[in-house]
C-alpha cells in the first residue's frame, strides 16, 4: 500500500470510537515522551514509553543495554516490547527514534492505529535533548550535529510514513499535545457535520 493510501485509510478510520491506539515517532528529542502523557491524560488512556519498557523488562536503562549488550541486542528487546504493547487498547505509545526504521515495524501499525509523527530539525533535537537527562548514545560522538543529521536522513522516509505530521519547531508540548487532539478528534466531528466529507490535512 502507497505511504498516500495508508494515509487515506487511517483518516477514514477516525470515525468516533474506532481509534484505540496513537503511536508517536519521530527523531530522538522530537518530544515524544513529553507529549505522548498530556495526550493520554486528555484521552483518559494510559501512556507507555517503549525505552522504559524495554529498560522494565532488562532491568537496566536503554542506554546501558546499548553500552553493554550492542545495539543489535537493544533493537531485538525493543522489537519483542513493541510487538506485545501495540495489541493493547487505549493507549498512547511513544517509540524510540530507532523503532520506525527496523524492518516490518510501521507494518504493524495497522487499523484501530493512528501514528503520529513529530518533526523536528537535526539542531532543535540536540538542543532538547543537551537539556536532559536520558543518555543518548548514538549521539555521544565527536561531531554530534553530523550524525543527528545523517540519522535524521536515513530515516525521514520511514517517519514520513506517519499517518498524521506535526511540525514540533518553536512549539510547547501543550501546543503539540493540542494539535495532535485537533488532529484527531474534529476530523471525526466534521465527518458528522459535512455529511461525511473531511478535509485531509498534510501537516500542522
Ligand atoms: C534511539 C532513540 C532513543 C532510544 C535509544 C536509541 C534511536 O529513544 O531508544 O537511545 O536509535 O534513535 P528516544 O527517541 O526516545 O530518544
Amino acid at each position: 500500500m502507497t505511504t498516500l493510501a495508508r494515509k487515506r485509510r487511517a483518516e477514514s478510520s477516525l470515525e468516533p470510537g474506532s481509534v484505540e491506539r496513537l503511536v508517536i515517532i519521530g527523531f530522538m528529542g522530537a518530544g515524544k515522551s513529553t507529549v505522548g502523557p498530556i495526550v493520554a491524560d486528555r484521552l483518559g488512556w494510559t501512556f507507555i514509553d517503549l525505552d522504559d519498557e524495554v529498560a522494565g523488562r532488562a532491568g537496566n536503562p536503554v542506554d546501558e543495554i546499548i553500552r553493554g549488550r550492542g545495539l543489535d541486542a537493544f533493537r531485538r528487546l525493543e522489537s519483542d516490547a513493541g510487538g506485545e504493547v501495540l495489541r493493547r487498547r487505549r493507549v498512547v505509545v511513544a517509540v524510540g527514534g530507532g523503532w520506525p526504521a527496523e524492518p516490518g515495524h510501521m507494518e504493524l501499525l495497522t487499523d484501530g492505529t493512528v501514528s503520529v509523527w513529530l518533526r523536528v530539525s537535526a539542531a532543535t533535537a540536540l538542543a532538547r535533548i543537551a537539556a536532559c537527562v536520558t543518555p543518548r548514545p548514538l549521539l555521544e560522538v565527536a561531531d554530534r550535529l553530523a550524525a543527528a543529521e545523517s540519522l535524521l536522513a536515513q530515516r525521514r522516509e520511514h517517519y514520513r510514513r506517519g499517518d498524521i505530521e506535526i511540525d514540533t519547531e518553536h512549539r510547547t508540548p501543550d501546543e503539540v499535545a493540542g494539535d495532535i487532539l485537533k488532529r484527531i478528534a474534529p476530523r471525526a466531528r466534521d465527518r458528522e457535520r459535512h455529511g461525511g466529507h473531511t478535509e485531509r490535512e498534510e501537516s500542522a
